[in-house]
């Protein structure tokens, strides 16, 4: 090869990298280097009060983990659909969001689930994650080295008792005169089970904090016969959600007539709703990244 043609093809590259403009893309087979990345995965917001959340447990990530890429996904279309629409900005779901990364070289990846219990949406999640495992599992060099996936915040046997203390803890304040309310989502899903197990792990360390949920159980009715065998007149509302969204700003601290927040005014309590996710609760920004850490123990890179 003489001298000019190399000199050709070192210029050929050069401009062909300046186009690329984002820089070459390094796959894994070519470079045989470890990559690592994490994908946080939450069902997404599209109101600034909401991502405010997913963005907190971004930057906590971000903060244990400097020198590894941190990506977001979303799992909700309709979110999705609505912030693109609205905002012009495209946020991919868990299998758009790990096939870039699979092709953009990164061999080691830990995906972050913000779920607070294993239900439907969690194992869609998993199915994603599984399915990108079997890749290499079937010997191809398709998919990733190594795919871990963080377990919801309440998932073992343990977790009850840790979130209950995290939760009494950093809502000590509120809980100390009055009834501290942590509102879920609830789901039809068996894992609804979950929020009762919670109930039970705070009565242990104190009789003011209660479990309610919008979808399952216990119910608003539940919450409420609780709170009619208490004392307390003052009750704070807390979603129990990774984000304050559009369930914190209605259905629990809203102003519509069938809001928790206006139904135990109505019952003659004084009530405050909080308009914060448990994503922005630096305690329980501690405990995701511990379930991602337990996912990385498992990685070698
Ligand atoms: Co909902």
């Amino acid at each position: 090869m003489s001298i000019r043609t190399v000199i050709g093809a070192l210029i050929a590259m050069a401009v062909l990298l300046g186009v690329c403009g984002e820089g070459r893309i390094a796959f894994a087979d070519e470079s045989g280097e470890a990559r690592r990345g994490i994908l946080i995965v939450a069902f997404g917001s599209s109101v600034p009060e909401g991502e405010a959340a997913i963005l907190a447990v971004e930057s906590a990530v971000k903060k244990a983990w400097p020198d590894i890429e941190v990506r977001v996904a979303y799992t909700s279309r309709i979110i999705m659909r609505k912030i693109a629409r609205e905002q012009g900005r495209t946020i991919d779901e868990p299998a758009i969001a790990l096939a870039k990364m699979a092709y953009e070289g990164f061999t080691h990846v830990a995906v972050l689930s913000t779920h607070i219990i294993p239900g439907a949406e969690y194992q869609d999640l998993e199915a994603v994650v599984d399915g990108f495992r079997s890749m290499r599992e079937r010997g191809t060099k398709a998919g990733f080295e190594y795919i871990g996936l963080s377990m919801p915040l309440l998932a073992n046997a343990n977790d009850f008792a840790r979130l209950a203390q995290t939760l009494t803890e950093s809502y000590a304040s509120e809980g100390r005169d009055g009834a501290v309310v942590f509102v879920g989502h609830g789901t039809h899903h068996f894992s609804d089970a979950a929020y009762s197990a919670l109930q039970i792990a705070l009565w242990r360390r104190s009789p003011n904090f209660f479990v309610g949920t919008i979808e399952g159980l216990p119910s608003y009715g539940d919450v409420l016969a609780q709170l009619k065998k208490t004392k307390n007149k003052r009750v704070t509302l807390v979603p129990a959600m990774l984000v304050a969204g559009d369930h914190a700003q209605n259905d629990i601290g809203g102003d519509d007539d069938d809001s928790w927040k206006k139904l135990l005014s109505g019952e003659g309590f004084s009530v405050t709703p909080k308009f914060q996710g448990l994503g922005q609760v630096e305690a329980v920004q501690r405990l995701l990244i511990d379930k991602l850490r337990e996912v990385w123990s498992d990685s070698s890179p």
